[in-house]
């Protein structure tokens, strides 16, 4: 495995695999590894020559400064997990080998950067505007910024995203196929700890007591998984939201069902409707989101 910093030596690497006729994985993360993440790998593994995992703390997609100064950052123990599933290559590059100063003064002044598009006009619809996107402003702006930034540095053929962010995921399938880049973009299942928590580098930031009333999460969306072909999205929503209300330190943000294509809200499940529940809370100081398909 080796760790490349700089993007210029990093795509010379890549450039003689893919002379090669080698084809590259590529799976982004920023790191603070778990399971979730290292399922991601070994899929990209199974089905790629070569695979190349980036760490990279993103600051253009953090609208609250202290999360991203709170962001865990465990690059020893990350690398040693990814030594040990075999990847190829990681990538770990500085804030200012990503970014320009100027770029990142932009984003202070909370000015939404658009070079990311090159003269493009992408419009995600409501995908940038719902759920995640009206609770934190500039954040897909951030996400779609840094991803296509990775993707013109990689160019993988295959780029693997967990449905845990189900959101991102439709971000960036629609930001792929706008610029028009010919990579791949798969999605794969939440893995979840054995109480059914969804993984999540933050869940090292959870009291213990925090960390026990948790499972709860994922309880009340699988109770709405299972009573979904009996009950309305008016008695979905109103059990959710009162099951989480029973817990006093969790804060709800968001309890939504939406078609699980266009995230779209709905008002009824069809048939032959695959349709997504997702939660946002606050348990404590720690935001948590997860999810469930239905249908
Ligand atoms: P990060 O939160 O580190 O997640 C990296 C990838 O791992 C994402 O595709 C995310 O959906 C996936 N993932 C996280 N927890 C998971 C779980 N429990 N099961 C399955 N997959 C899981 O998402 C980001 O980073 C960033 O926004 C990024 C795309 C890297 C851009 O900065």
């Amino acid at each position: 495995m080796i760790v490349y910093n700089r993007i210029q030596e990093l795509k010379k690497h890549l450039n003689i695999a893919r002379s090669q006729g080698k084809t590259i994985g590529f799976v982004p993360t920023m790191g603070a590894l778990h399971a979730g993440h290292i399922a991601l790998v070994q899929k990209s593994k199974a089905e790629n020559d070569i695979t190349v995992c980036s760490i990279f703390v993103n600051p253009t997609q953090f609208n609250d400064l202290s999360d991203l100064e709170k962001y865990p950052r465990t690059l020893e123990n990350d690398s040693r997990l990814l030594e040990a599933v075999d990847c190829d290559l990681i990538f770990a590059p500085e804030v200012l080998e990503m970014y320009t100063e100027a770029e990142l003064a932009l984003k202070l002044k909370k000015v939404e950067d658009l070079a990311w598009t090159e003269g493009k006009t992408i419009d995600f619809g409501i995908l940038d505007k719902v759920m995640e996107g009206a609770h934190r402003p500039g954040h897909f702006n951030g996400v779609a910024q840094v991803v296509s930034k990775l993707f013109r540095i990689v160019e993988p053929h295959k780029a693997y995203f967990g449905q845990k962010d189900f959101q991102q995921l439709a971000i960036i399938r629609s930001m792929t196929k706008q610029l028009g880049m010919p990579i791949e973009i798969i999605g794969c299942p939440i893995v979840r700890e054995s109480d059914g928590l969804a993984m999540s580098s933050r869940n090292v930031r959870l009291t213990e007591k925090e960390r026990a009333l948790a499972p709860l999460i994922y309880k009340t969306l699988y109770a709405v998984q299972q009573n979904a072909s009996k009950s309305s999205i008016v008695e979905l929503k109103a059990f959710a939201e009162n099951e989480i209300k029973k817990e006093a330190s969790m804060s709800l943000e968001y309890f939504e069902i939406s078609d699980a294509n266009t995230l779209e809200p709905i008002h009824e499940l069809k048939s032959q409707q695959t349709a997504v529940a997702c939660i946002a809370l606050k348990l404590g100081a720690v935001r948590l989101i997860d999810n469930v398909v239905i249908g």
